[in-house]
């Protein structure tokens, strides 16, 4: 996972400079944010008994957002949505290489409690050590290295607040913060979201993900059974002990059009040893397959795409197409066990703008394969900790 997150950052530079240069009319972000989020949430809020959560793009950073009241009085913030990280981490006032806007002044909150080294939960991190008595943890989150306090105070997402949720208090970031928001931990640790809201939602959430070039919050995050599809197919959740907090699933095929392709199965396989297998991530915006199923897939793509010429490559991208393309363009699906993720061209392509360049958004991966947040757009992908499932369907929400 951090090696392939490592190499987001400089593609993303790449290919959001060639996917939005022509964009010369972009509204600033933040005020459509505001705009956006503020009417949603006052929807969702009048909607009794249920948690939804509105979801945005981060735009520009391609990661998908919501927003979080955090402290007491509340402090709004945006948080990029993490599948694959327990750990809520927030850039805190005074962070030192944060390039946040908005930072949490925890000063300001007459709830907030910097954690003892003594705490359980101080023992429960990786990496953690002491400044004095108060308890720090050093980590590597994509590109960049990480120092935060662990720290307690309410949260707020949809209207329910959690009282004295454990997060990471950023106080210094190497390297570009990727994402430069935050991070909602949504995986499936002991400090996890879904562990620590674990009476109230009941090991169950849902995301449906917008497009990442959607300026509105378009997109739901869905707290609870409340208020989730009854009509979805399921696919068993799988648990590889060599990384618990990912969510994996087992893939058993990949179709470009109608066709399946011919992947060896050990392309698939869960292994206890190095953690390979497949997993369901919003945290990375690109698919990554092992080499074996990537390379089958990337060649019956081009077979289909047949007469056009494919340029080498873009960033990490070797199947760049410099001519408009579009009808031609096959489908494609992952099928796992039980449920299928059937996608779109706009899961898998990534376009330049006028006369520019269109590439397969997929690459080789050393190890594991990723299903990624642009494969999961405009589906609703629901979390079922309790019973160990996982719902994929298609659903437009953007
Ligand atoms: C935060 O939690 C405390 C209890 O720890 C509670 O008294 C307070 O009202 C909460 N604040 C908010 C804004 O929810
Ligand atoms: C953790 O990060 C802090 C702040 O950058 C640094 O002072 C400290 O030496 C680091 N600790 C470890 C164990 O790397």
């Amino acid at each position: 996972m951090e090696l392939t997150r490592r190499l987001q950052p400089l593609l993303l530079v790449l290919l959001f400079s060639v996917a939005y240069s022509d964009n010369g009319a972009r509204t600033p972000l933040l005020s459509v944010l505001q705009m956006q989020a503020d009417d949603h949430i006052r929807f969702s809020s009048l909607v009794a008994g249920r948690s939804f959560v509105p979801i945005g793009s981060g735009r520009p950073s391609p990661n998908h957002v919501v927003k979080a009241k955090i402290g007491t009085p509340a402090q709004t913030l945006l948080m990029a949505l993490d599948t694959s990280t327990d750990m809520t981490m927030v850039p805190c006032t005074g962070c030192i290489g944060c390039s946040s806007a908005a930072t949490f002044a925890f000063a300001k909150s007459t709830t907030f409690k910097p954690l003892n080294c003594a705490a359980a939960q101080c023992k429960q991190v990786q990496n953690s050590n002491c400044l004095g008595t108060v308890c720090l943890m050093n980590m590597t989150y994509g590109a960049s290295s990480i120092a935060a306090n662990l720290a307690q105070d309410n949260i707020t997402l949809a209207t329910d607040s959690i009282h004295g949720y454990y997060f990471g208090c950023i106080q210094k970031a190497v390297g570009a913060l990727v994402p430069p928001q935050g991070v909602l931990g949504l995986g499936r640790g002991s400090l996890s979201l879904i562990s620590q809201s674990k009476s109230l939602y009941k090991s169950t959430f849902s995301y449906c993900l917008p497009s990442i070039k959607s300026t509105s919050f378009s997109g739901t995050l869905r707290l609870g059974p409340n208020g989730q599809p009854k009509n979805i197919k399921y696919t068993p959740l799988l648990t590889n002990p060599r990384r618990p907090s990912l969510y994996y699933v087992k893939l058993i095929g990949i179709k470009v059009g109608p066709k399946l392709v011919n992947i060896p199965p050990s392309a698939f396989a869960l292994d206890k040893n190095n953690g390979a297998g497949t997993i369901i991530d919003s945290g990375t915006v690109f698919t990554r397959l092992v080499t074996p199923a990537y390379t089958a897939v990337r060649d019956e793509f081009r077979r289909r795409m047949g007469r056009h010429s494919v340029v080498s490559s873009l960033g990490g991208f070797d199947t760049c197409y410099t001519i408009p393309i579009g009808k031609q363009v096959p489908t494609m699906t992952f099928m796992f066990e039980g449920a299928e993720l059937s996608m779109k061209q706009e899961n898998f392509l990534i376009y330049g703008s006028a006369g520019g360049i269109t590439c397969l958004a997929m690459s080789a991966s050393p190890s594991m394969n990723v299903i990624a947040s642009m494969q999961q757009q405009n589906h609703r992908i629901l979390f079922d900790l309790k019973n160990l499932k996982i719902g994929i369907s298609a659903e437009r929400c953007s």
